[in-house]
């Protein structure tokens, strides 16, 4: 992260004392294929991670006692703090740096929990890159994306200052890529009141795998990312379209059929393409224009009053 371009910007300027705010932007998944289980228990995975404008605020302040404080009103944050991704971030660099300097860490929260859309992730590469500055670190991106592989397999896509990456290994191997000439999608976000657990679903995909092998071809794509890439950077959006896939979406729609609903509403509202983001909750759809975006919202919002809609676009 840097202080300028990134996306989790640094909206003041460096003072001592002044708290620190950063935008801790969403992401989906434009396709995610699961390749086979490791030994380590993990997935070996192919993502097209996609930067989105929903985003968290966090602000963090410098503390002169050792003490990471986590100030937030959002429900469901952990109560433990020390399961909190954020709270892990600043213990992970405080430990292993020798620090003697605390945090106090503010989450405003708006990224719905357990939706596939990354908010925790997000939060903690805000942290580990906001305190390299506060702290004065100056750790490498490459250095603070590994330190960020240990806190969860999505939170690497968060320290690199890009809109779209490919991801391998198990989510957390990226690959940054320029879209043609900066080009910016715009979506629908569909969340529902429904909160994924990650592990479950991978948890069931093996299952599934075991009962079927035929499963994982069933769940797999071969060549797609290299047409949505493809795709990307010839502003393409039937090719994109076209090219949108989640291995994990048959799994979590057979859990919650809710969720398979949504993404039949969505494409029967006539959007271009449909897809669960991650492990599921949100659905989420590709349209033309802000404008188009702004219609496919209201379409959705009446169709059920309990699902969270969001009009989002590339960031
Ligand atoms: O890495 P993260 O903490 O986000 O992963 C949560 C859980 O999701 C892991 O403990 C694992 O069960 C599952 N997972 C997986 N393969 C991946 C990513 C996550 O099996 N590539």
């Amino acid at each position: 992260m840097s202080g300028d371009g990134s996306r989790c910007h640094n909206m003041n300027y460096r003072q001592e004392n002044r708290p620190l705010v950063f935008n801790s932007y969403a992401k989906v998944n434009l396709s995610l294929t699961v390749l086979n289980k490791r030994k380590d228990g993990y997935h070996n995975i192919k993502t097209i991670f996609e930067r989105i404008s929903l985003s968290d605020r966090i602000i963090l302040k410098l503390r002169r006692d050792s003490k990471i404080n986590i100030i937030s009103a959002a429900e469901g944050l952990p109560k433990d703090k020390t399961k909190n991704l954020a709270y892990r971030s600043a213990e992970l660099l405080q430990k292993k740096f020798n620090i003697n300097k605390g945090v106090d860490i503010k989450i405003l929260k708006r990224i719905p929990l357990g939706s596939g859309l990354g908010g925790g992730s997000s939060n903690a590469a805000c942290v580990l890159s906001g305190l390299n500055q506060l702290w004065g670190l100056n750790l490498s991106r490459d250095k603070l994306a590994r330190l960020a592989a240990r806190l969860g397999s999505d939170v690497p896509f968060f320290i690199y200052d890009t809109a779209f990456a490919q991801g391998s290994g198990r989510g957390d191997k990226i690959k940054p890529f320029k879209a043609k000439n900066n080009f910016s999608l715009w979506h629908i976000l569909v969340v529902p009141e429904i909160q994924v657990s990650t592990p479950l679903i991978y948890h069931k995909w093996d299952a599934c795998l075991a009962a079927d092998r035929r499963f994982s071809g069933l769940t797999r794509r071969q060549y797609d990312d290299k047409i949505l890439t493809l795709g990307l950077k010839t502003e393409s959006l039937s090719l994109i379209a076209k090219s949108m896939f989640n291995s994990l979406e048959e799994v979590t729609f057979n859990l919650y059929p809710g969720i398979r609903s949504i993404k039949e509403k969505l494409l029967n509202s006539g959007v271009k393409a449909a897809l669960m983001s991650g492990s599921g909750s949100a659905v989420f759809a590709i349209v033309s224009s802000r404008r188009e975006a702004g219609l496919f919202c209201r379409k959705m919002r009446r169709l059920n009053r309990h699902w969270q809609v969001f009009p989002v676009r590339t960031v």
